[in-house]
């Protein structure tokens, strides 16, 4: 990032800011100083929304968005800080009420904060008991150390399993969508068909979540399978990264950005969670912002993408 030079003076309205989320995952992967650079840029162009994760980094990249905060003198209500917790290196994933409760003061340590905006469960744990989640969240909640709860990567009977027993709602589920990764759309487009992006894998997530009020966020916008890479510019993804094209041109922005407004033209209150911390594909991608695909747009990616509709 040395010598970028990018002015990001609220790139983002008000209420983009509460649509585009930066995520934390990778923060630690760049150099010290240039981790808070990043987050200097962000907060310049007027993101507000950050996830986290307690396994991010093993905890470091909390610990430089905490830094962050306090050598920023940031206004802790100026932000919405969200993390996750409920995956254990070493033993897989734990939603026991000790481990959330200990998971969180964790957090907030490392972040230096009095309290977290949302927590999330990071992924389902089979071994979850309801009672004990719903324990452990009345507590956070009653100490004033979560203000809000969700899930990710949940499917709606999860939900169900959860909310059955648990007092506080579950207004989040944070699941991974982009065009190349879109079962949770294929499964209810591609009905009357014996095509595999037919079968039902989520459940009917999409619009499970839409039915019961549950925020989606969608996680890694620009990549295929499970972190095998982006497919922008990706020659594997030739058809799609021309049509792409074709539509940057339009809109006069990039690719990446195309691909991030296709995830928010999908529900107007759904939300993307923005992986780079890059300030120049960043301040790129916060472009999306202004981009409301039209219905032929939408679906010609989606077909550009490898999908069918019946
Ligand atoms: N709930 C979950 O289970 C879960 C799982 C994974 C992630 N997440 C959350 O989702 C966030 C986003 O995930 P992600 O990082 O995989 O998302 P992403 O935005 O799809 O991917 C970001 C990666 O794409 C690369 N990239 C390639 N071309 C790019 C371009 N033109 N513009 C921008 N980036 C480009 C970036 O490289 P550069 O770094 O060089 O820009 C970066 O490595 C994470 O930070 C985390 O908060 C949640």
């Amino acid at each position: 990032m040395t010598g970028v030079q990018i002015t990001m003076n609220n790139v983002l309205t008000s209420s983009a800011s509460q649509r585009i989320i930066s995520g934390m995952m990778r923060l630690s992967g760049r150099g010290h100083d240039e981790a808070l650079a990043f987050l200097d840029y962000a907060r310049d162009a007027g993101v507000r929304w950050f996830d986290h994760a307690d396994i991010y980094g093993n905890g470091a990249c909390e610990s430089i968005f905490g830094e962050w905060l306090k050598s920023r003198r940031v206004r802790r209500e100026e932000l919405v800080i969200q993390s996750k917790c409920g995956i254990r290196p070493g033993i897989a994933y734990d939603c026991s009420a000790e481990y959330i409760l200990n998971a969180t003061d964790g957090i907030l340590k490392r972040l230096g904060c009095d309290y977290l905006d949302v927590l999330l469960i990071h992924r389902p744990d089979v071994l979850w008991e309801p009672e004990e989640i719903a324990a452990a969240f009345q507590k956070l909640y009653d100490s004033g150390k979560v203000r809000e709860f969700g899930v990710s990567n949940c499917n709606p009977a999860q939900i169900e399993y959860l909310q059955r027993k648990i007092n506080q709602k579950i207004g989040y589920n944070q699941l991974q969508l982009s065009l190349a990764f879109a079962p949770m759309v294929s499964e209810g487009l591609e009905t009357n068909t014996y095509s595999q992006n037919g079968l039902c894998r989520s459940l009917g997530v999409l619009d499970y979540c839409r039915l019961n009020d549950i925020r989606i966020q969608t996680w890694s916008p620009l990549q295929f399978g499970t972190f095998q890479g982006s497919f922008i510019d990706n020659p594997g993804y030739g058809p799609l990264n021309a049509r792409l094209q074709e539509i940057a041109g339009k809109y006069q922005v990039s690719k990446a950005a195309v691909a991030a407004a296709w995830n928010l033209r999908l529900d107007r209150r759904l939300q993307v969670v923005l992986g780079t911390v890059n300030p120049v594909h960043f301040s790129d991608l916060l472009t999306a912002s202004r981009v409301t695909l039209t219905r032929e747009e939408w679906y010609g990616l989606y077909m550009a993408a490898g999908y069918s509709l019946p």
